[in-house]
């Protein structure tokens, strides 16, 4: 225990890592916070659909039906119809032939990523012998998620690192390694920058050198696209190179992960990818709710039409006033601070002004490029976004560009 006692003085004489932050309502978008209601600028309930009363309702039914949870493995015993129902649904949105659902979107990059290359192994156990050595590669851009990075590297494989969007070098690795089975993995919309992969580039890119196109679309899915389908629908660009990856916990409202590829795939994966078999899945009452999450994202899309307003309310304003976003393509528009302290005491400074900003800092992002997420939601009203524009108005010259350098 020594080494954690180390640790421990070091961050509290450093302060080095953000307050403890405890709530006691979640974000609709204000919330309460040790008693203090503040604006939520940084929740991944794009739509508000978590405490949408069609929701609460439909989980109430699955509740009513299953109990509050499924304490059974899909494997064995847990496998419930509302799941293949849901599953079937975001197969069809992701125009792809089946899907495969997992607990949360974390433990799908961490379940896919490093079962993929070794779907072969228990088959192996049974008898399985490959005609040819099948040896895999990942290409994964440098700003992919964290649970991106891990699951490759719980793969064991090789993996080359791109710079962001930067499809020239991606293509010269593709060509230098045309022996591998070769996986490029990319967010759809990057979560720390708020940027759009740009898909149809990289499906020509996966199509010309035969790679699979992994894209990670949690911030894409339900946001993005003529009916919420994500980055897909937004370019309408398909591939048979591509499995999807989306989760349920951000425009959904609610919990769990799932990719969306061909059955024989998903078939493969149900056997052989432990954060599968081996754990429990998000309990039923949730996948109720999902169901209608998506009816209500396909067949309302005045709510979606309320986000991007708002979104483009904010960028307008905001980038009037001298601010430079480090993306204004999605409702994610990060204000670049660099230095990891400076950014931490503008958003403890944001809190006593009643907004709520997350800090992002190293692990999830560069060290160094620490950054304000601002995230707006389709439930912002005008009046709460003129507040934090006018908070950031009184900022100016805490918050500058070129970035603020460390005090
Ligand atoms: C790009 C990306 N992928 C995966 C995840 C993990 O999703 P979940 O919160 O559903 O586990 C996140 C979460 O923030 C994310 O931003």
């Amino acid at each position: 225990m020594q080494e954690f006692k180390e640790i421990h003085n070091w961050i509290k004489s450093n302060n080095r890592f953000p307050e403890d932050f405890n709530v006691s309502t979640l974000p609709s978008p204000s919330f309460i916070s040790n008693g203090k209601e503040l604006i939520s600028f940084s929740t991944n309930n794009y739509l508000g659909l978590s405490s949408d009363p069609a929701m609460i309702e439909s989980a109430v039914v699955g509740l009513k039906k299953y109990g509050v949870g499924n304490c059974e493995s899909r494997l064995l015993g847990g496998d419930l119809d509302i799941y293949r129902e849901l599953e079937a649904k975001l197969a069809e949105m992701k125009h792809k032939e089946s899907s495969i659902m997992l607990a949360t979107g974390y433990l799908t990059n961490l379940g896919i990523l490093s079962t993929l290359p070794k779907a072969s192994q228990i088959c192996r156990a049974y008898g399985y012998r490959s005609q040819k050595t099948y040896n895999h590669m990942f290409f994964s851009d440098e700003f992919n998620h964290i649970s991106i990075r891990e699951g490759i590297r719980m793969s064991g494989c090789p993996k080359v690192t791109y710079r962001h969007c930067d499809l020239d070098q991606l293509e010269s690795y593709l060509k230098k390694h045309e022996d591998y089975v070769k996986i490029i993995v990319t967010d759809g919309v990057f979560s720390q920058d708020g940027d759009i992969a740009p898909l149809p580039e990289m499906v020509q890119l996966a199509e010309k050198y035969n790679a699979i196109l992994y894209v990670d679309d949690a911030h894409g899915t339900g946001v993005l696209g003529k009916n919420g389908g994500g980055i897909s629908e937004h370019f309408n660009c398909y591939s048979p190179n591509m499995i999807h990856m989306g989760t349920l916990s951000k425009a959904y409202g609610a919990l769990g992960g799932f990719i969306a590829t061909e059955k024989y795939v998903t078939d493969i994966l149900k056997y052989t990818c432990s954060s599968y078999g081996f754990t429990s899945t998000i309990p039923p009452d949730q996948a109720y709710a999902i169901i209608t999450a998506m009816d209500m994202i396909k067949h309302q899309p005045e709510r979606r039409q309320q986000l991007w307003d708002n979104q483009s309310y904010f960028v307008e304003h905001v980038t009037k006033m001298g601010y430079h976003l480090l993306s204004t393509q999605t409702p994610i528009m990060p204000i670049h601070i660099g230095d990891e302290r400076v950014c931490q005491e503008l958003s403890s400074l944001l809190h006593n002004e009643g907004i709520h900003i997350d800090a992002i800092m190293y692990p999830a992002v560069k060290m160094h490029s620490s950054r304000l997420r601002v995230m707006v939601n389709a439930k912002h009203t005008k009046d709460q976004i003129d507040k934090l524009l006018s908070i950031l108005d009184s900022y100016k010259n805490k918050i500058t560009h070129p970035l603020t350098k460390a005090s």
